[in-house]
């Protein structure tokens, strides 16, 4: 039998008022997926997919796009272009239009784009039990970087003695993108502002240094300290953790047991996947879920 021709797939750039349907993939997808392998759901429900979908595809620095077919939308990825390396996700594609190719052609978009800049590399995160995105990224070119653990709960410490956590102030902006270039060869300024416009980052110090910030301690932010006393200082500021955790490098055994002594409980398994530039971090770092 002659394989079911399949109809024409086009990719466009994603506007604000397709947060709504691609919203509702995200979570189809999603829920999908993680009720499929018995992990809890990356987002809770299709209102908070499209919102964090809206935020994106309405914000300079993401470059966003959509895949249609037969007139329907029926995937969307987004790219990240606030710093050197571009960040790919959240990709999602129709449960019904899966595993036909609509997936590959949403990241080949993005990753043209990313190259046309250039970026000097790219990343992203994916969930480690999903067989077919962890093969659609390695056939791209992704290497596998970091084992990494997704955890939840409310630290049991609340502070480390000799630091002092404090919210983020726009004078911090060059000693924290300082630290980053130490650590990880590259800052990522912009989106640090933005984090502090919003309130969200902080700042730890210790003897009188900034030694270490997050964004957000949430799936969506990033940390970056020079020690992992600085980063267990920064954890145990937190009250809770955005979306479904923080992710914890997972070979950072220090770290990890931490966490765990500390009451944190691991919510899923995730991989940190690369092309281009990337320097095995000389610090503490969380990764968000972009990378
Ligand atoms: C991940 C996702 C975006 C991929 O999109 P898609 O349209 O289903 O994927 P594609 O059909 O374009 O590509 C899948 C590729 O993996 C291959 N593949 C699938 N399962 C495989 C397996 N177990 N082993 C080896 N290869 C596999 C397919 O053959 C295909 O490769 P090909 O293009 O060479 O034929 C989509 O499945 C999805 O939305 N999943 C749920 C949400 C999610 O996990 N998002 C990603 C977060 S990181």
């Amino acid at each position: 039998m002659s394989p079911q021709p399949q109809p024409e797939v086009t990719v466009r750039a994603a506007t604000p008022d397709d947060s709504s349907a691609c919203g509702q993939i995200c979570y189809d997808a999603f829920s999908k997926l993680s009720a499929k392998h018995g992990f809890p759901s990356d987002v809770p429900d299709a209102q908070t997919a499209a919102s964090i979908l809206s935020m994106l595809f309405s914000s300079p620095g993401f470059y966003c796009v959509v895949a249609e077919s037969e007139g329907r939308i029926v995937g969307s990825n987004c790219l990240d272009e606030r710093s050197l390396i571009a960040g790919i996700g959240p990709i999602t594609v129709d449960p019904g239009a899966q595993n036909l190719g609509v997936g590959r052609k949403l990241m080949k978009v993005v990753m043209d784009r990313a190259q046309e800049r250039p970026a000097a590399g790219m990343r992203l995160v994916q969930a480690a039990y999903h067989n077919r995105s962890l093969s659609l990224y390695t056939t791209l070119g992704f290497d596998v970087r970091e084992p990494l653990s997704c955890v939840q709960g409310r630290p049991r410490d609340r502070n480390v003695p000799g630091c002092v956590v404090r919210p983020a102030q726009p004078g911090d902006l060059e000693a924290c993108n300082a630290l980053s270039r130490r650590v990880h060869g590259f800052d990522r300024g912009t989106d640090l502002a933005d984090g502090i416009n919003k309130k969200t980052a902080c700042v730890v110090e210790r003897a009188g240094c900034v030694s270490g910030y997050a964004t957000v301690l949430a799936f969506f932010g990033h940390a970056t300290a020079e020690s992992n006393l600085d980063m267990q200082a920064l954890i145990a500021s937190a009250e809770s953790f955005g979306g479904p955790g923080i992710l914890v490098p997972s070979r950072n055994s220090a770290l990890l047991r931490w966490c765990l002594a500390n009451g944190l409980q691991v919510v899923q398994p995730m991989t940190l996947m690369s092309i281009g530039l990337y320097n095995e971090p000389a610090g503490a770092w969380l990764p968000s879920v972009l990378f």
